[in-house]
């Protein structure tokens, strides 16, 4: 979506995306026999069988009824895929459609949909310019499929997931532990994306002070150093909040870890393995992230500094779409879409990097930042208010970047995630910052 396009090869463009689209959920919910997506796998999660008409509701209520006028095609059961009058521990208590039931349902949906698209206007008014509600849907089941997969690594039973793993970072390469980005002002948000949600929105100015970002995600050597070091028996590094919830729900390494004959060893789908050293940490909870961060002498990134971090361009003075530029994301740049089932190593994706040389922004691991998520100056709620403004809370962290579960449809460098800070069933990991000492991060910096 980096420019204007006609028409017709605008609905081409969202045809295939729907297409591919389903493909990817078709592979999670067909992964798994019948018993398999009516159980609830966790009391965090939905049973799969519920995302899969979950994804078919919104797409009829925004699509066929909304944008395509039509009559509903179930409209007896929006309530039960609600996401906002049941919480997911109740779902496998409502009457939920079968999964039969709920595989004709999305097809049924879907086939409607291709007819709305192919007689509606993609222009004239904000629902519909270049196609927004089609990108808002499709972006809404690609996160429904990443949100599966958080579903399927909490099941538990033999691997029914495979894919090969992402290729070892380039050998011989050197870059430094850190990155400095000079103090000023950069771009963050967008006004012209034409597929960003109303959080992003609009684009505006902000000043930055001078500071140093990791040049990669924290790996998992690193935070294995930070619980050999005693990290979590050492209040001294938690905040009260995050110390009270590490000791209430007793974590001691993040989620799946588990310590045998003198070696860290994860699940991972099912299969377990030893804990690559060299892949950025996953499945921790911004408390953890936090409390790493204040062992290791640093702090999280502000979303501000992790943004500019990602987009700035101090050449040209603007923000880019992605660290590498203004191209959609290729498999050269970075680690999207389930390709493989894991993050890449660290120093991976050399061709991903931004301008001042920090890798691994876009996939891998979501990476939470400092900052609650909150509505930029002038921000306005689009098209509903249930999509983000009702989340707009100090309680809710912001995660940026995508994991290598996020389809790139659904993440881009203005993209934000949120959830509360004990999560980490998600495919979260982090960086760290630290600000830079007067002189360093100004006038263009070292
Ligand atoms: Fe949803």
């Amino acid at each position: 979506m980096t420019e204007a396009r006609s028409d017709e090869a605008l609905r081409t463009q969202i045809a295939a995306e729907l297409d591919r689209t389903r493909r990817r959920s078709s592979v999670l919910t067909e992964a798994v026999d019948d018993g398999d997506l009516v159980q609830q796998h966790s009391p965090l999660m939905s049973p799969l069988v519920w995302d899969l008409a979950h994804i078919g509701n919104q797409e009829e209520l925004w699509l066929v009824r909304d944008v395509g006028g039509r009559e509903p095609v179930r409209s007896d059961i929006d309530e039960l895929y609600d996401a906002f009058r049941h919480p997911r521990k109740d779902r496998p208590q409502l009457p939920l459609l079968g999964p039969g039931e709920a595989r004709r349902y999305v097809s049924t949906v879907r086939d409607k949909v291709f007819d709305v698209l192919d007689g509606v206007p993609l222009e004239g008014q904000p629902l519909l310019d270049s196609g927004f509600a089609f990108g808002m849907i499709l972006q809404h089941e690609q996160q429904h499929d990443e949100t599966m997969l958080a579903t399927h690594q909490l099941r538990v039973g033999a691997p029914v997931l495979h894919a090969p793993a992402p290729p070892p970072a380039p050998a011989g390469q050197s870059f430094p532990p850190e990155i400095l980005v000079p103090a000023g002002e950069f771009t963050m948000g967008t006004s012209t994306e034409p597929w960003a949600l109303d959080n992003e929105r609009p684009a505006h100015a902000v000043q930055v002070d001078g500071f140093w970002i990791d040049t990669t995600p924290v790996s998992n050597a690193a935070y294995a150093a930070f619980v050999e070091a005693g990290g979590y028996d050492d209040q001294r590094w938690w905040s009260a909040e995050g110390w009270a919830h590490r000791v209430e729900a007793g974590l001691r390494a993040p989620s799946s870890w588990q310590h045998d004959n003198g070696q860290w060893w994860r699940t991972r789908f099912g299969a377990v393995e030893p804990v690559p050293p060299d892949e950025p940490v996953q499945h921790v909870c911004w408390y953890e992230a936090e409390a790493y961060a204040r062992w290791a002498g640093k702090r999280l990134p502000t979303e501000a500094e992790w943004e500019k971090a990602a987009r700035h361009d101090p050449a040209t003075g603007r923000s880019r779409r992605f660290p590498w530029g203004d191209d959609d994301p290729t498999p050269e740049h970075a680690n999207l879409g389930q390709r493989h089932l894991q993050p890449a190593p660290v120093g991976s994706y050399p061709d991903g990097a931004s301008p001042l040389g920090v890798r691994q922004l876009i996939g891998d691991v979501w990476e939470w930042t400092s900052t609650g998520f909150h509505g930029y100056p002038g921000f306005a709620a689009f098209p509903y208010r249930e999509y983000s403004e009702v989340f707009f809370s100090p309680t809710y962290k912001v995660l940026r970047g995508g994991s290598w579960a996020t389809d790139k449809l659904a993440c881009r460098g203005t993209f934000r995630n949120w959830d509360y800070p004990i999560r980490r069933q998600i495919f979260s990991g982090f960086r760290t910052a630290r600000d830079a000492v007067p002189g360093e991060g100004e006038g263009g910096g070292a």
